[in-house]
């Protein structure tokens, strides 16, 4: 009889002991249930209740006792019962729920940077993928497994990370994390002793993830050829926390000189450089500049992540580590969560080695190039920087000071972007300053006015390049 509750589809937890204390009768306490989760919206209009005797059953109370709270929440207005029907819920006219405080409105024309445009996210083949992948599936896939992660992602993986990137990648030195975030948590975990230099400017969050962890950021300064590893110190770092292929966000590619110096500075003082390559597959004007991990396996930990070239939500992402790295990681995963969701895993490796991954991020690269030309016609008469890569770019304004009086027009326009400002370690008036503006999120179609509004709100502004 216990089944019906659920034959009904609902499965609905109802605390009738809440008021009994004070001396509330059963039959009270399961209207005032019944009432409190119509009104609160967990049980919809037209929900089908359970049968009174199935209810009955469940609850362990007489049927009696269910029929007569229902008959009084159909005479209240709550419940509506039909002869052969049964008794569903009726359409009572809630207050709407007040908007969530804590998400507030998404701009018009959101030229922020960050977010791929998950729009695009490709449904038809993740399904098709996940549909084998599920199919053939090891039994062992869905037990408790390898910290590192689903071998068939690891081994897929390995390949295509050698193939596009020019990463030294082999299955067993390849852990799979739920993002960047993650990883950079892990290893925060994992290494020995000492700071983590993070570029200057750089995505305030990461040092945010950093310091939760009880670790020391210092500042890893970037200029027109990239972070500059000279300044730091010779002992007493664990990490130097880079993006050569595109820096965030200014753009900036690590010179050459710039990826030795740095290589050299962690060989003499037994740090690792944290190799963040989040968009190194959007290159646009020439070859994708190859991993820095590629030159120095021993010293460089790479990591990739799906946010930008699939979507955020997917929250997937791959470490490449030292050797002597495997170890330390894989026990601050198993800590942490043991072992990254197992279904995702073995969608994305099908989705690798069927080449839909190859294929998605051929058609993102177009995508994204297209963007980026429109707003290089738009912003022509700009000091534009960053163009080469990516999903932003960065447009340099004279002072810093302009900054938030920028960020107010255009948020009066509907339009959002970011600026270098909230970048910097040390905030002040002395930076440079800048606009970053990422081109991912938008829809195509949406795409033309943001950068139409964008220009307009430059031009009343009169900022010149
Ligand atoms: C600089 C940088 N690194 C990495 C990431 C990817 O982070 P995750 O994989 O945690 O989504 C982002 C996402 O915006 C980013 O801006």
């Amino acid at each position: 009889m216990t089944d019906e509750w659920s034959t009904f589809g609902v499965d609905l937890h109802l605390d009738l002991t809440a008021g009994r204390a004070g001396g509330e009768g059963v039959r009270a306490a399961l209207e005032r249930s019944l009432r409190e989760a119509i009104r609160g919206g967990r049980l919809a209009a037209g929900t089908q209740l359970p049968a009174t005797r199935a209810l009955a059953t469940e609850l362990g109370l007489s049927r009696g006792t269910v029929s007569a709270a229902y008959d009084q929440l159909v005479a209240e207005g709550y419940l509506i019962a039909r002869h052969g029907s049964g008794t569903r819920v009726a359409d009572i006219a809630r207050p709407e729920r007040p908007a969530s405080r804590g998400t507030p409105r998404p701009p018009r024309h959101d030229l922020r940077p960050g977010t791929p445009d998950v729009g695009s996210f490709p449904v038809a083949a993740w399904l098709r993928s996940s549909r084998r992948a599920l199919g053939s599936a090891p039994p062992a896939a869905f037990a408790y497994g390898d910290s590192r992660g689903r071998p068939e992602l690891r081994a897929a993986l390995a390949d295509y990370l050698g193939r596009a990137r020019g990463v030294d990648a082999s299955p067993n030195r390849i852990v799979v994390t739920t993002g960047y975030v993650q990883a950079l948590t892990l290893l925060a975990h994992a290494l020995p002793e000492g700071g983590f230099a993070m570029e200057d400017p750089g995505l305030p969050f990461h040092r945010e993830v950093v310091r939760f962890t009880g670790r020391e950021v210092l500042p890893l300064p970037v200029d027109d050829r990239g972070a500059n590893s000279a300044a730091l110190p010779a002992a007493g770092v664990a990490a130097a926390v880079v993006t050569p292929a595109h820096q965030y966000p200014t753009g900036v590619t690590l010179h050459p000189d710039r990826r030795r110096a740095l290589v050299s500075w962690a060989r003499t003082s037994g740090a690792v450089v944290v190799e963040d390559d989040y968009d190194g597959e959007f290159r646009y004007d020439r070859q994708p500049v190859g991993a820095l991990q590629g030159t120095a396996p021993d010293r460089v930990v790479y990591v990739g992540t799906a946010s930008k070239t699939l979507a955020p939500g997917v929250r997937l992402a791959w470490m490449v580590l030292p050797g002597h790295l495997v170890e330390p990681v894989m026990r601050a995963k198993r800590l942490t969560d043991y072992q990254s969701e197992a279904l995702g895993q073995l969608t994305l490796a099908d989705f690798v080695t069927s080449h839909e991954y190859d294929r998605h991020v051929r058609a993102g690269r177009a995508r994204y190039r297209r963007r980026r030309d429109l707003l290089l016609s738009a912003l022509g008469g700009h000091r534009l920087e960053g163009v080469a890569a990516g999903q932003h770019l960065l447009l340099g304004l004279p002072e810093g000071a302009a900054e938030p009086r920028l960020l107010r027009s255009a948020a009066a326009r509907g339009l959002a972007f970011g600026v270098l400002g909230e970048h910097w370690h040390t905030p002040s008036p002395e930076h440079r300053g800048g606009l970053v503006l990422g081109y991912g999120t938008p829809r195509d179609a949406a795409f033309p006015a943001a950068v139409a509004e964008l220009s307009g709100l430059l031009s009343a502004e009169a900022v010149f390049g």
